[in-house]
């Protein structure tokens, strides 16, 4: 996306904008909400792409992505009223507010990616979890260790590594809840016989002196 928008230039949103706009290569146009002017105004300042707009329609009439960062008991005051056309993609970093509530208020059909930054996104230097995926909200620390990790870690080779990883972990899991599924006596291993053995000594009573 080569046009981000940013409601709510506090701590979290400046450090976004800074994590996308420090970065080598080209970077975005960036257009910020004009509160948290002081934040907003050294931003512009120090970017050439970065610009604050008059308000917060026009942060979302100028971009592409649009990111909310504002704190939760703002959200009202910051997106009622926002009309956000079905190509945009709003990015929801508010803790504590789920998509369907903000669906609510923006009362749009576009995508909404919720995402969990933290500041260090400023250097480039977290990952960022993002849910559900969506191509556009992937890119948000370019050549930062969210490219890094899908494009070095997940080869097939690791993929599939994690896929059988994941059903493993199912499958204990399923074992745990459901007695008739655990493995007969014969199919244990040797540690987990072993296991059960320490933990049966442990139950047995003291021997009386
Ligand atoms: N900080 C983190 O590490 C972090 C990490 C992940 C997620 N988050 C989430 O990100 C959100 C922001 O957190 P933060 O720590 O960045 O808070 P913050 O520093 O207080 O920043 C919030 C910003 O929103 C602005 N704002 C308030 N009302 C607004 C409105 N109507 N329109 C546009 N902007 C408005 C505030 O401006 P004024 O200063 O003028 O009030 C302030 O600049 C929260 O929901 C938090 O849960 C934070």
């Amino acid at each position: 996306m080569k046009r981000i928008g940013v409601i709510g230039v506090g701590e979290i949103g400046r450090a976004l904008v800074e994590g996308l706009c420090d970065a080598a290569g080209p970077t975005p146009e960036v257009f910020l909400s004009p509160r948290g002017a002081r934040t907003a105004a050294g931003l512009s300042e120090r970017f050439d792409g970065v610009h604050v707009c008059v308000d917060n329609q026009q942060v979302v009439d100028r971009a592409d992505l649009i990111v909310v960062a504002v704190r939760r008991q703002d959200r009202h005051e910051a997106l009622n009223g926002l009309r956000v056309d079905g190509g945009k993609v709003v990015v929801n970093v508010m803790a504590g507010v789920s998509n369907d509530d903000l669906r609510g208020m923006l009362a749009t059909d576009a995508p909404l990616v919720r995402a969990i930054p933290l500041p260090s996104v400023r250097e480039r230097r977290s990952v960022t979890v993002t849910h559900p995926a969506h191509p556009a909200a992937d890119h948000e620390t370019p050549a930062g260790n969210n490219e890094r990790i899908r494009t070095t870690w997940f080869d097939h080779t690791n993929a599939a590594t994690l896929d059988n990883a994941l059903d493993g972990l199912l499958t204990d899991l399923r074992s745990r809840q459901d007695p008739s599924t655990e493995p007969a006596a014969e199919q244990k291993t040797e540690q987990e016989k072993t296991q059960e053995a320490d933990a049966a000594q442990r139950r047995r009573p003291p021997a009386r002196t």
